[in-house]
């Protein structure tokens, strides 16, 4: 009944109707999924498609053919907000033609905004926070205790959310949710709430489920994997145990905090051939006021003995970065420190960013004087720097065989296969048939600024 009254009224009022007039189980069948933002964002999300799936909701790949859109949203950047907004205006226009649409926007920005969503955007039928997404299939169903509007946190019920695996080779594990870092910058902390680390058992048990599945490779995933900490087992031992308690063959991290980056886990990479030796470390500035007020607790002289370690332990390893520009106050000097500082480091790859402010931040009372358009001109010629950068690291490897793992196709030729370095490097390698999963040794013999290329080769 709620859904013949629903349909006779314009699609703009749908939203401020009680729930058991705007729902109807029934009419939801299918859904489609757009996933903003980062690997969090992605793992959450292949943990959402596995929940509406047990429950009977068959995911689609058109719009067009979906009952319920989802957009799992990231706030991270201005930029990113905005993306979403405009796919919203589109929704909005859609559900116009189609009023039976459902439309749940759910994640970061979900949790930034909460209500105020709805009332800005009458399109928009479900807001679900951070912490809530999973809970998406009962609220569809009208389940008792929900509501259309959901952003309390609590991670009460976390183990036993099952990860599901992103390929048939990777999957990502979430090791840690939250945040208790509060870079003045950083929305994440607020959006995500308070960091909590996940059970061993629960880790370990995932990780072994996706072995056992044929899964290769695992990403476990925290915004700081370097302060997990569940009773009395740290990063490195956790490591340890995922390597030699597991039949994972291959295991990765992301992301490390260089103020929690210890000998330990530095000891741990080298003597764990299971480990790949790639570490994300954003360092953010190379000037110590700039990451003083960004409230990162390290200095840029930490930052360099931690990959002078790094570099000495191990007898290759890919470091990668993270970097701001224009952020409130940064003169030309502090700069030219980070350009001097990608310059020494040589970081293998960086995202790179120009700063955005974010509500209720702490930097968000700071006076944001970097004019827009030198922020672009320092970002621009930041990437361009990094950009020779990498060149040189990637042409370093050129002679070297690495054990690559093979994704599927390159993205522009069905002539070359697409695999994956132990340093986290895309090599392309000529092939007609990629086995999707192998783990082949790789001669690496040209590169530029992204992409390697190799062949197969004989090792002993
Ligand atoms: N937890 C990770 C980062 C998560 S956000 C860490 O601590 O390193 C990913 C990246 O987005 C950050 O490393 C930072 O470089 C960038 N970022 C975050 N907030 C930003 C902002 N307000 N403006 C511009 N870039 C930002
Ligand atoms: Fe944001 Fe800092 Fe937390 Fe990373 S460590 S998510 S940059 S607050
Ligand atoms: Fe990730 Fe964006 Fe949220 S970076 S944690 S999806 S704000």
């Amino acid at each position: 009944m709620g859904y013949i009254i629903a349909e006779a009224i314009t699609a703009d009022c749908l939203s401020y109707l009680p729930r058991w007039m705007l729902t109807d189980d029934k009419k939801i069948k299918t859904f489609h999924l757009t996933t903003f933002g980062c690997q969090m964002n992605l793992a959450d999300s292949s943990t959402l498609v596995a929940g509406l799936t047990t429950r009977g909701y068959r995911r689609v790949d058109q719009e067009s053919e979906a009952d319920l859109i989802i957009l799992n949203t990231c706030s991270v950047r201005e930029k990113a907000e905005q993306r979403v907004l405009g796919r919203l205006g589109d929704l909005s226009r859609l559900k116009k033609s189609r009023p039976g649409v459902r439309i749940a926007v759910v994640g970061c920005m979900a949790q930034r905004l909460g209500s105020e969503l709805v009332e800005a955007i009458p399109c928009v039928d479900y807001v679900l926070g951070t912490d809530r997404v999973f809970e998406l299939p009962d609220v569809i169903e009208g389940r008792e205790g929900t509501s259309s509007v959901m952003t309390a946190f609590g991670h009460e019920n976390v183990d036993q959310i099952e990860p599901v695996r992103e390929t048939p080779y990777s999957g990502f594990v979430t090791i840690s949710r939250g945040c208790d870092n509060f870079c003045s910058y950083c929305i994440v902390p607020y959006v995500r709430g308070r960091e909590l680390s996940h059970s061993v058992e629960h880790i370990l048990a995932s990780v072994e489920k996706m072995a056992a599945d044929g899964v290769v490779e695992i990403m476990l995933l925290g915004q700081n994997v370097n302060s997990y900490c569940y009773k009395d087992c740290d990063f490195p031992e956790l490591l340890q145990r995922v390597a030699h308690e597991t039949d994972i063959p291959r295991i990765r991290f992301m992301t490390s905090h260089p103020k929690d980056l210890s000998p330990r886990l530095i000891e741990t990479l080298a003597s764990e051939p299971k480990l790949m030796p790639h570490v994300h470390l954003p360092l953010q500035s190379g000037s110590d006021a700039v990451l003083e007020r960004m409230g990162r607790r390290y200095t840029c002289d930490h930052y360099r003995k931690i990959v002078d370690s790094l570099r000495t332990a191990l007898d290759y390893v890919s470091i990668t970065t993270d970097l701001i520009v224009g952020f409130p106050g940064e003169r030309i000097e502090d700069y030219e420190m980070t350009l001097q500082t990608v310059r020494e480091i040589q970081f293998d790859a960086a995202f790179m960013f120009r700063y955005s402010v974010r509500p209720g931040t702490r930097a968000a009372r700071f006076d944001d004087d970097v004019p827009e358009d030198e922020k672009i001109e320092r970002l621009n010629h930041l990437i361009e720097l990094q950009k020779s950068v990498s060149l040189e690291r990637n042409q370093r490897e050129v002679g070297q065989v690495r054990w690559s793992m093979v994704e599927g196709y390159s993205r522009r030729s069905r002539e070359y296969g697409r695999a994956r370095t132990e340093g986290n490097k895309t090599v392309l390698f000529k092939t007609d048939q990629p086995e999707v999963g192998q783990i082949l040794p790789l001669r690496i013999n040209s590169a530029d600024a992204f992409t390697l290329h190799g062949e197969p080769t004989e090792v002993s």
